[in-house]
């Protein structure tokens, strides 16, 4: 996730802007930049890989400035995609946090108009339409708000003009902070790049703007000047680098309902905005997958073949290696949050050298994966820090509800109604993290286990897959997922009042014969967590404890019920005393085999 800053005062900008960019390497970035304006002039530099420890940093020294850790959503990682991104004289420098999602048009037309640009990316249409503005006359703050009525997307900006005092920020659907000292303002992504200096700060909200100088701030919203009051941040640095919450993977989880957003944003305008030309003349598709990302195949097998009657398989990716799989018109989709998994990148160098069209759905612009694929989809999660996987789980998902709608045959009005319903989910993922007290008390029940099960049927089997993960890995307690109906083939034998049991009950043609299982389950004396729909109101009978999900399209559950049981595990593993965000013999990017 980028990290934008911005300083003006009495220090030396370059050394500021390079302190605070240090406070937020934890967001995950691939290259920075920082500029300072001074005699009228600016002075860029921008840099690949870390800061590390560049010592003496020193740009001159002048008073305002801005800084940028980029992690690569548009165009690769390189000294020219690096931020800050100047206009066509190098006057006006802007850094940037979000997704311009109008960017493809509004470059047209600049270039048409004479502008030339230097980057790929989508935030460079920001310095171009500033400067548009200025030429036509507009004062710099003034051709700043101009430029944001323009822009559509997500966005948090600092812009900065080489012979003005300035800096001017505005906020849309992305963070940004504004901090307050003694003769000196900052501007931040996030709280920890200036904790060091101030912790007297006021929030910006969407829609609002700030126009900084040494002297003093503005705030203002559609042109009118707003009061806001100062909160005082009571956070340590180590805290506050993830935003107050105890462990990177919680902090993750709340990001799931931002994370659908940006998605969303990014693939569905008007129509689904996804190549088709990816799809076309396909007989079939083959999902190759580790850990989570496997489970997200298992997920968009279900999707693709309801939606869009396609024939699916998939394949652990270590285990494809081995097979000899049939030639035929088979889209071989890779998903790998990291795009460096070993086994799945060997999945799809195989599957190319078979001749197949290879898709890759990652998270990391750039990656290896990327690079081996005909084709690439970017999930839009942000870095993820925790080891265990969950908003990146969460994107993959919703790119797999696009994919399915796209190439759906079924009527566009049953589309158009399931990607409804989808733009709805961000809302109800938020009720869930509302009720993030009650799963917390639910799981002191289960910390004490050592063994637990979690089965589900259809949709449900996959989620209650991942939810045994989630569990495994971060808990340390041994949990299986099973199809519901498989249980009497083996895992009955298991059951019984120590062996939980976490039923994945979803409200579709298989909710009468999950019911059955789990009075089975009862009848053996496990006791049972379900998680259900809120307007289930039978399930209680049967169960100890109900997780209730709110309502949606069964088919579209696994994006609700994932978060809650991401939540238990979370709990149960914070009970336990267990190290979540690094749990033993784990990596968050496993590059070999
Ligand atoms: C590791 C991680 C998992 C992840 C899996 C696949 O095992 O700990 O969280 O699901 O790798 O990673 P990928 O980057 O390919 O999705």
């Amino acid at each position: 996730m980028c990290g934008i800053v911005g300083y003006v005062g009495f220090r030396n900008a370059d050394e500021v802007a390079i302190s605070a960019l240090r406070r937020l390497e934890y967001r995950g970035y691939d290259s920075w930049g920082v500029a300072i304006a001074k005699d009228g002039e600016i002075v860029v530099k921008k840099n690949v890989g870390a800061i590390g420890d560049i010592k003496d940093f020193s740009l001159g020294g002048g008073k305002i400035g801005l800084g940028h850790t980029r992690w690569a959503t548009h165009g690769k990682p390189s000294e020219i995609n690096a931020h800050p991104h100047l206009d066509c004289k190098g006057r006006i420098a802007v850094v940037h946090n979000g997704i311009i999602s109008n960017f493809r048009s509004l470059r047209e037309r600049l270039e048409n108009e004479g502008h030339t640009f230097r980057s790929e990316t989508d935030t460079e249409v920001i310095p171009h339409l500033i400067e548009s503005w200025v030429e036509r006359g507009e004062d710099f703050a003034d051709a700043v708000m101009k430029t944001a009525e323009e822009l559509q997307g997500s966005y948090a900006f600092v812009a900065m003009k080489a012979d003005d005092a300035r800096l001017v920020a505005v906020r849309y659907k992305s963070p940004l902070v504004l901090g307050v000292g003694d003769g000196e303002f900052f501007l931040a992504s996030d709280i920890p790049a200036m904790l060091e200096y101030t912790n007297r700060v006021v929030y910006l909200d969407d829609g609002e703007s700030v126009i900084v100088s040494k002297d003093g701030y503005r705030i203002l919203k559609n042109g009118v000047e707003v009061e806001k009051g100062i909160e005082i941040v009571p956070w340590s640095i180590e805290d506050a680098e993830k935003g107050g919450y105890e462990h990177f993977m919680l902090k993750e989880i709340h990001e799931n309902p931002r994370v659908v957003e940006d998605t969303l944003l990014e693939y569905l305008g008007e129509d689904i905005e996804i190549d088709s030309r990816i799809f076309a003349g396909i007989s079939d598709i083959l999902f190759v997958a580790c850990g989570t990302s496997f489970h997200a195949c298992l997920i968009g097998k279900y999707l693709i073949e309801e939606l869009a009657g396609i024939p699916v398989r998939v394949e652990y990716a270590s285990e494809f290696n081995y097979s000899n799989p049939p030639l035929s018109r088979t889209l071989v989709v890779g998903i790998t949050q990291s795009g460096e998994t070993a086994d799945t990148l060997e999945a799809m160098r195989k599957a190319k050298k078979l001749g197949m069209r290879v898709l890759a759905i990652t998270n990391v612009l750039g990656s290896t994966a990327t690079r081996l694929a005909d084709h690439v989809i970017y999930t839009r999660a942000g870095p993820e820090i925790g080891v265990a996987a969950t908003k990146t789980f969460i994107a993959q998902l919703t790119v797999l509800y696009l994919i399915a709608a796209k190439i759906s045959n079924l009527p566009p009005k049953e589309i158009e109604e399931l990607l409804n319903e989808l733009r709805s989910i961000p809302q109800k993922i938020r009720q869930i993290l509302d009720m993030e007290d009650e799963i917390s008390s639910i799981s002191e029940t289960f910390a004490g286990y050592e063994n637990m099960m979690y089965v589900g049927r259809g949709i449900g089997y996959p989620i209650a897959l991942e939810g045994a993960l989630k569990l495994k890995e971060i808990s340390y307690i041994h949990a299986e997922g099973y199809p519901a109906g498989e249980l009497k083939h083996g895992p009955f034998a298991l059951l019984g009042e120590k062996t939980p049991v976490v039923a994945c009950i979803v409200r579709d043609k298989t909710y009468d014969s999950m019911l059955g299982n789990i009075k089975e389950i009862k009848a053996r004396e496990s006791p049972v967590i379900a998680v259900a729909n809120e307007e289930d109101d039978e399930i209680e009978k049967f169960v100890d404890y109900t997780i209730r999900v709110p309502s949606t399209n069964p088919i579209l559950t696994p994006l609700t019920y994932s978060v809650a049981l991401q939540l238990f595990a979370y709990y149960v593993a914070r009970l336990r005393g267990c190290e979540i965000d690094k749990p033993r013999n784990l990596a968050k990017s496993v590059t070999v085999e």
